[in-house]
């Protein structure tokens, strides 16, 4: 089986999840690279350890690069720390407003923010740099390369925490609110208000196109190994909790020689787990990638990944 689909006029966001270690940024970049061939595709590498740079064997960063020896691909490597720092400094004036009319705060209303404030603030910056590119539409896809499972869940379920953020300052706010009410008779929404209500827009622009079958597809990528198994099957509930689509499976890592006696216990040994992979995963589109000698690094190797991923029949 191939993967499928991506081609879809509507399908934007292609977003790449799974265990430590198991061929996300390979299968990532190597998807990037086909819909490159026909689409302006942009690889974004939401993984603090970024490892496109190494795999493309050319320095990328967070600013939009050029992949060398490409028709029509790009990359940026988002730094989530950045991403939150850029975003404090174009805000500072109405953070610090929103801080300073918050006299009436009690200290449950504070330790509740602080608490709040930290946890995915980070991650929602790095996927409003994603969603501020797809909106700004200069691509057709954008195709996202995720740290392991954890990390790719706290990006997903980042939106819901800034809202419990904005829940709390807008509650801050009303405080506000009522205390200059009270005193002057009259209420003028300020810069604060209005920062409060864009921030809620980003959180629902995010959640939008997240949970857009038609515009956002997670792939799951799982390699034929027990704890593997375990932790896709956790992945894709947290999924279908989120309300995000995934509908095809890549397997990575399958011998398929069984040529020397290594090979063919290593072979015999995930005949099962490829057994159980197909049983609990039936529902999804599941496609197969060899356990390839040499390690995946540079045009020529991902040109492999590549064409095993988009090839219906593959013969190695
Ligand atoms: N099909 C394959 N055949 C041979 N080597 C592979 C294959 N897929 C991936 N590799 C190698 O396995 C290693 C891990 O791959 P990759 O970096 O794509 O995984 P990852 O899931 O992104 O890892 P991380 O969780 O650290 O981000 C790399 O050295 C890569 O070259
Ligand atoms: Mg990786």
């Amino acid at each position: 089986m191939a993967l499928t689909g991506l081609e879809n006029n509507d399908l934007k966001l292609i977003i790449f999840g799974g265990k430590g270690g198991v061929g996300k940024t390979s299968c990532a970049i190597a998807t990037a690279l086909s819909l490159a061939d026909r689409y302006n595709t942009l690889l974004i590498s939401t993984d603090p350890a970024h490892s496109i740079s190494d795999c493309l064997g050319q320095e990328i960063g967070f600013k939009v690069t050029k992949a060398d020896g490409t028709h029509k691909l790009w990359a940026i490597e988002v730094v989530a720390d950045k991403a939150l720092s850029g975003f404090k400094e174009e805000h500072k004036a109405e953070l610090k407003k929103l801080l300073e009319t918050s006299t009436s705060l009690d200290n449950d209303d504070i330790d509740e923010l602080l608490t709040l404030s930290i946890p995915g603030i980070d991650e929602v910056m790095s996927f409003k740099t994603i969603i501020d590119f797809i909106e700004e539409g200069k691509y057709e896809k954008y195709v996202v390369d995720t740290a392991p499972t954890g990390h790719a869940l706290r990006l997903i379920s980042s939106p819901k925490l800034l809202d419990e953020w904005i829940k709390v300052a807008a509650r801050m706010r009303w405080k506000y609110r009522y205390m200059v009410t009270s005193f002057s008779g009259s209420y003028k929404q300020d810069e604060v208000d209005t920062f409060l209500m864009s921030l809620k827009k980003t959180v629902k622009r995010i959640e939008n196109i997240l949970k857009d079958t038609a515009r956002c597809e997670f792939i799951p990528v799982c390699i034929p190994e027990s704890m593997a198994i375990m932790e896709t099957g956790r992945l894709l509930s947290d999924l279908l909790k989120s309300e995000i689509y995934a509908r095809q499976i890549i397997v990575n890592n399958v011998m398929t020689s069984g040529g020397c006696d290594y090979c063919q216990r290593r072979k015999a040994g995930q005949l099962r787990y490829l057994q159980e992979i197909g049983e609990s995963f039936g529902n999804l589109n599941k496609v197969e990638v060899p356990m390839f000698a040499e390690e995946i690094k540079g045009l020529e190797s991902l040109g492999k990944i590549k064409k095993v991923l988009f090839t219906e029949i593959y013969e190695s």
